[in-house]
């Protein structure tokens, strides 16, 4: 696992997008998991301004949303499907063909095994980019003793409900379920990339620094299996104590 240090949210989003971009000029039809969150705002808004500025095409490119929430209508405000094509596809040139999400409407069973199908079928991600969550969850993979390895349905945690709570107006009925790519699922990408911003993920952060173990409890901890994660976390986020080098 790599880590690299950017100074605040918006370097950290460049440095993103430039890898997205850098993917998308050596394969053009690259297929790519995308996360939600306020984390990648800043990395959607920097590969909108590359795509303006033309320095890359989107219409070959193929998008998966890692997770949804399950219930909540495409055009629901707080639905993924709706945050990624209002925060980016909506922007850009990327063809509607190409863009996949998690049928939240449909049966989460059947939902989750059309997903992983699909995902299959397309070869799964060259590229995933990551959020984490304050319990360590990755996607909607939830801290649990047991992990589902590929795309299911999965009880949000109370930390995530009480997290992304923020995100629904007041007495509104929050979403208690999701589907998910798994751990498995993603850790099939090429390469991954872990973004996380802000002084409320120092503590995850900090954490996933110094383990080296695999915890189902938490979740994050799977990417050690992988060969090719990168880290970006800004100065908020950085492990305290850790030393902040631009590598580590
Ligand atoms: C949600 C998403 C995750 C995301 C997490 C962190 O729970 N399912 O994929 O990583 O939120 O979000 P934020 O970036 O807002 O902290």
């Amino acid at each position: 696992m790599r880590w690299i240090a950017a100074e605040n949210p918006s370097d950290q989003g460049c440095m993103a997008a430039e890898i997205i971009c850098r993917c998308l000029q050596k394969k053009p039809d690259a297929l790519i998991a995308f996360p939600t969150g306020s984390t990648p705002l800043p990395m959607y808004a920097s590969l909108v301004a590359c795509y303006q500025s033309g320095q890359v095409d989107f219409s070959r490119m193929r998008g998966f949303n890692l997770d949804e929430y399950a219930g909540l209508p495409p055009e629901h405000p707080q639905s993924y499907a709706f945050f990624l094509w209002e925060n980016f596809y909506r922007h850009v040139n990327v063809q509607q063909q190409n863009i996949f999400v998690l049928d939240a409407l449909a049966d989460p069973v059947q939902a989750a095994a059309d997903y992983e199908e699909k995902l299959k079928q397309a070869g799964y991600p060259d590229l995933a980019i990551l959020g984490i969550g304050i319990n360590g969850h990755i996607g909607f993979n939830e801290p649990a003793s047991v992990q589902e390895a590929f795309c299911h349905p999965v009880q949000l945690a109370p930390e995530t409900l009480a997290a992304n709570a923020r995100f629904f107006s007041p007495g509104e009925k929050t979403p208690q379920s999701a589907v998910t790519m798994g751990m498995g699922s993603i850790l099939k990408s090429r390469k991954i990339i872990l973004l996380a911003s802000g002084k409320g993920k120092a503590k995850v952060m900090a954490r996933l620094k110094q383990m080296t173990q695999i915890d189902p409890m938490f979740p994050a901890s799977f990417l050690f299996l992988h060969r090719d994660v990168t880290v970006i976390a800004d100065r908020d986020a950085w492990p305290q104590g850790e030393m902040m080098t631009a590598e580590s």
